[in-house]
């Protein structure tokens, strides 16, 4: 009796994926496995992935394609919580989690399998994050991560695949260990590994070196409607198109790299570089058409709200009740928050240099320091004797 009898694996081409499809029918008794590729706009050639699949022994080879519910559902909804981890990575690999769970679960019930695989190692989130949401989206299915056991390495794991007819990696394959989707590029490992070294160049993609960035800045205009990005210097663009033309307006000024010592959930530090041009700039954007449009209060306590959610989405709870109940306050606060913001993109920065809305809560006949100004200056006197009221007390008690 093996382990599970038909298993949907989440696979993107790479050895150790594949060497999955033969260990798990092999070592671990499972008869039949169907193999599930997203395609999250990582910019690779799918049909060749499908191919390789099942000449790995795959019974079944499914590409989906799920930008479009990639950015509407889950990198939307991170923009409206402002959600940076540690104050600055933007999530892009910890987002595409929950929905590559939510397909694999949906291939399992579509197909009658009674598990999920995916090929993480037991030292990373993402397999939190796997493991927990399929749990959260069907209790009953089983996980098996045989790479968590089995104890290979690198070699020893490309050995395994040419003995099931896997043929090694043509190109000799890149030191560091990368994940990209259309949300950015996460990269560790290789001399990356040592936090005092300088990231190579090379390891770049979407975003220029300073050196190659154009040397007259250009304006760039982001219109919000209820915290949703929908247009580019104010033209409309659907979601997958604005998040595209973003990484290029942005990334060709160097805009978006991230060089960071990051806490992972499992205890670990790990350095991690992240270019994210896009997601950068679209947070920044929205955080401050929030402050042109949510009283203080409410973006106050939202900072907290982010906060928590960012964890949660992190940490793999992206289907979970308090994740859900910070959805809804979030959405709540979301209602006014439409506009536009003008940033001006030069050599690295992304700077804003204008916002307005027809929702605006500033009151310029208030602020102005001018002869309009309605101000009642008066009023402040009696304001400040109670505000300061507790505090003349202790200190009278207190001399
Ligand atoms: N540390 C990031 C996260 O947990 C990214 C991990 C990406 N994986 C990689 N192979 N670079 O979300």
């Amino acid at each position: 009796m093996g382990r599970a009898k038909k298993v949907v694996l989440a696979y993107s081409g790479g050895v150790d994926t594949s060497v999955c499809i033969p260990y798990l029918k092999q070592e671990w008794g499972v008869e039949e496995v169907i193999t599930l590729a997203a395609d999250l706009g990582q910019g690779d050639e799918l049909e060749p992935v499908r191919e390789k699949a099942l000449k790995s022994g795959a019974s079944e080879s499914l590409v989906a394609d799920v930008k479009d519910i990639f950015i509407k559902d889950y990198a939307f909804p991170a923009i409206q919580a402002n959600a940076l981890y540690e104050n600055r990575y933007p999530l892009g690999t910890a987002l595409a989690r929950p929905l590559i769970a939510k397909i694999l679960v949906e291939a399992a019930a579509k197909y009658g399998a009674d598990a999920i695989a995916h090929g993480c190692t037991g030292k990373g989130n993402d397999q939190v994050r796997f493991d927990v949401s399929c749990t959260a989206l069907n209790p009953n299915l089983k996980i098996l991560a045989p790479a968590r056991e089995w104890g290979m390495s690198r070699e020893e794991t490309i050995a395994y695949g040419e003995r099931c007819g896997i043929p090694a990696p043509v190109k000799k394959s890149s030191p560091f260990s990368i994940d990209k989707n259309l949300l950015g590029r996460s990269i560790e490992a290789g001399t990356l590994e040592d936090p005092a070294n300088e990231p190579p160049e090379e390891i770049y993609e979407m975003t220029k070196a300073i050196a190659d960035t154009p040397n007259e800045p250009e304006y760039l205009e982001i219109g919000f409607q209820k915290g949703l990005p929908t247009t580019i210097n104010g033209t409309s663009k659907n979601p997958v198109e604005l998040i595209e033309q973003l990484n290029q307006i942005v990334g060709n000024h160097g805009i978006g790299r991230i060089d960071m010592i990051e806490n992972r959930l499992v205890g670990i530090k790990s350095r991690e570089i992240y270019e994210s041009p896009a997601m950068v700039v679209l947070i920044n954007a929205h955080r401050d058409l929030e402050s042109l449009t949510l009283t203080a209060d409410v973006s106050q306590y939202k900072r907290g709200i982010e906060e928590t959610y960012t964890k949660l989405v992190y940490n793999g709870l992206w289907y979970s009740p308090l994740k859900a109940a910070l959805d809804a306050f979030i959405q709540q606060t979301q209602e006014r928050v439409s506009g536009v913001v003008r940033l001006k993109l030069f050599k690295g920065n992304a700077t804003i240099v204008g916002r307005w809305s027809d929702n605006s809560l500033y009151t310029p006949d208030l602020a102005t320091y001018g002869a309009e100004d309605q101000f009642d200056h008066k009023a402040a006197e009696g304001f400040i004797y109670v505000w300061g009221l507790p505090t003349r007390i202790w200190a009278q008690s207190n001399k």
